[in-house]
């Protein structure tokens, strides 16, 4: 029984000796220097935590295809959040870190053979009605404050280069004709998708409905 379980648990040597795999991968998962740009802060955990209401991971590692459809393969799917939102170079295949990530990510994986999960991009933004702001403040709290802080104060945000919001989007709409509002649906639904650059995620209809969408605007002020 112990050979047996040595042997699957692929073993990879460190520092304090051999960990298990997949406990290594947890800790790349958690690490926003797995990725080499320094204008990165984001780890994997800063979107898929998996306490987190957003971007859940359980159970990625045997689907038939990733991103709706576009993700081939799961590497494709993890490579395309490093370097579209971690900013890093290509993952190679042969990196001890993405091997062990992908142990990581079959141990919270018990079931096989499931379908690819939906993928909503709202393409043209609309208004939406706004909501209650006590909904909107537990969507805040378990989708935005990871990255950005409090609304209004950016206390406790991951970065300073985290914008302080909705201000930042205020100030910039203003300055344009346009409606702050619609400027921050634009941003949510679309992260950095559509636009110049930015890496912020986006949010598909299956993570973020309109109902909650709308009632994150009424928290915001907006
Ligand atoms: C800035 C936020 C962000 C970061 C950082 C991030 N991801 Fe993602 N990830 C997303 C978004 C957004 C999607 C696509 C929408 C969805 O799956 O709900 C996604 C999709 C995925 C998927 C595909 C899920 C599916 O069923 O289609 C996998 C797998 C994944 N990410 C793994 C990772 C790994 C591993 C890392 C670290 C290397 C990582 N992600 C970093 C936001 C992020
Ligand atoms: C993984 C971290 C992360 C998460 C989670 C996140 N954001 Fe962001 N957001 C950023 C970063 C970084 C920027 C600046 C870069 C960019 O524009 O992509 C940004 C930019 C913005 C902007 C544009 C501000 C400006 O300067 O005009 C808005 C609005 C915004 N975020 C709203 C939100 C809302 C609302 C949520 C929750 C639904 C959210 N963000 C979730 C990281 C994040």
């Amino acid at each position: 029984v112990v050979i047996v379980a040595a042997l699957s648990l692929s073993a990879l040597a460190c520092d304090d000796g051999p960990v298990p795999a997949a406990e290594y991968g947890k800790t790349v998962f958690a690490d926003p220097s797995f990725s080499d740009s320094r204008f990165n802060s984001f780890s994997c955990a800063t979107c898929h935590e998996e306490s987190s209401a957003a971007f859940r991971l359980e159970n990625t590692a045997f689907r038939e295809s990733w991103w709706g459809g576009y993700a081939p393969r799961l590497i494709d799917a993890v490579d395309y959040c490093y370097q579209l939102f971690m900013r890093a170079a290509p993952l190679s295949p042969d990196d001890p870190r993405g091997r062990a990530l992908y142990e990581y990510l079959v141990s919270i994986s018990p079931e096989r053979d499931l379908p690819t999960l939906p993928l909503s991009v709202v393409e043209n933004v609309a208004p939406v009605p706004h909501g209650s702001a006590t909904r909107g403040r537990d969507i805040y709290e378990a989708m935005c404050g990871v990255c950005h802080g409090d609304a209004h104060s950016g206390q406790d945000r991951l970065a300073d280069t985290v914008p302080i919001i909705p201000e930042a989007s205020i100030g910039f709409a203003l300055e344009r004709g346009y409606d702050p509002a619609l400027v921050v649906i634009e941003k949510i639904r679309h992260g950095q998708f559509f636009g110049v650059g930015g890496n912020m995620p986006f949010y598909p209809l299956e993570v973020l409905s309109n109902a909650d969408l709308g009632a994150l605007l009424e928290h915001m002020g907006l």
